[in-house]
């Protein structure tokens, strides 16, 4: 019996010399048998970070960030959310406008920058349905997505401006809406570039000529 106290007793000074007493802070990681991934390689909130130069962890939503389903209906400014005008909407008055609003204030120098941004836009939210060309024929109708718009044909062709910028907008019969993930720059820079492409596919040409002019060209 003595040797089994005498046991107890060295285990007991052998738990607490290797574990410590329990309830003391220690600055050392204390041993962990089942981590269950107390620790990780991650910044808390608000922690610092010599990761980022500003050695801050936490960081700013990055422009464009959509905030997630905000019940008080806030959007930031460049979504059309509860906003009116054509910029916003597509639309003048009653009807679809035709033409790229000026508050894209595009010129000379950035209309390169607009339709590459249109180009990129596109082939990431449209290509994958309406195909590379727009001609309807994405990756989704060879895995049975059926009723593509082929954006190459007449409807498509010769409709308002404004008329694909609200079907980007609010979406249309199976395609879903983009007002809440596209920014409104990006929905014109997509209409530029669907024009471009719908101008580049065109093979019928035809004259073309003022009202007040002879219709013989003699060139
Ligand atoms: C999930 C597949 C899918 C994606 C992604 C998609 N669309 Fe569509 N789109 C459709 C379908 C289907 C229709 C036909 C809708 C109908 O008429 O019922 C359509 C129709 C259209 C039309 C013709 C509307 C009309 O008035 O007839 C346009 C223009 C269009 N899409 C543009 C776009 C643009 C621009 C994007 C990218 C921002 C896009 N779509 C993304 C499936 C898609």
């Amino acid at each position: 019996m003595k040797y089994f106290f005498l046991a107890l007793f060295l285990l007991c000074v052998l738990v607490v010399g290797i574990g410590g007493f329990r309830g003391q802070l220690k600055s050392e990681r204390p041993i962990e048998i089942f981590p269950d991934m107390d620790v990780q390689d991650k910044i808390l909130g608000q922690a610092d970070s010599h990761f980022f130069s500003d050695g801050q962890g936490s960081r700013n939503p990055v422009q464009g960030s959509v905030p997630h389903a905000g019940d008080d209906g806030v959007f930031p400014v460049e979504f059309s959310e509860g906003r009116s005008g054509y910029y916003y909407t597509g639309a003048i008055d009653d009807y679809f406008g035709n033409g790229m609003p000026a508050e894209l204030g595009l010129d000379k120098d950035n209309i390169e920058a607009f339709l590459r941004l249109g180009h990129e836009r596109y082939a990431t939210s449209c290509a994958p349905c309406h195909g590379a060309t727009g001609d309807g024929k994405g990756i989704t109708s060879y895995y049975g997505m059926a009723g593509i718009a082929n954006l190459h044909t007449k409807p498509r062709e010769t409709t308002p401006d404004g008329n694909i910028y609200n079907t980007i907008t609010n979406g249309k019969g199976l395609m879903g809406s983009y007002g809440a993930t596209l920014p409104v720059r990006d929905r014109w820079a997509i209409v530029a570039y669907i024009r471009a492409l719908q101008t580049a596919m065109k093979t019928d040409a035809a004259a073309v000529v003022a009202p007040s002019e002879p219709s013989t060209a003699s060139n």
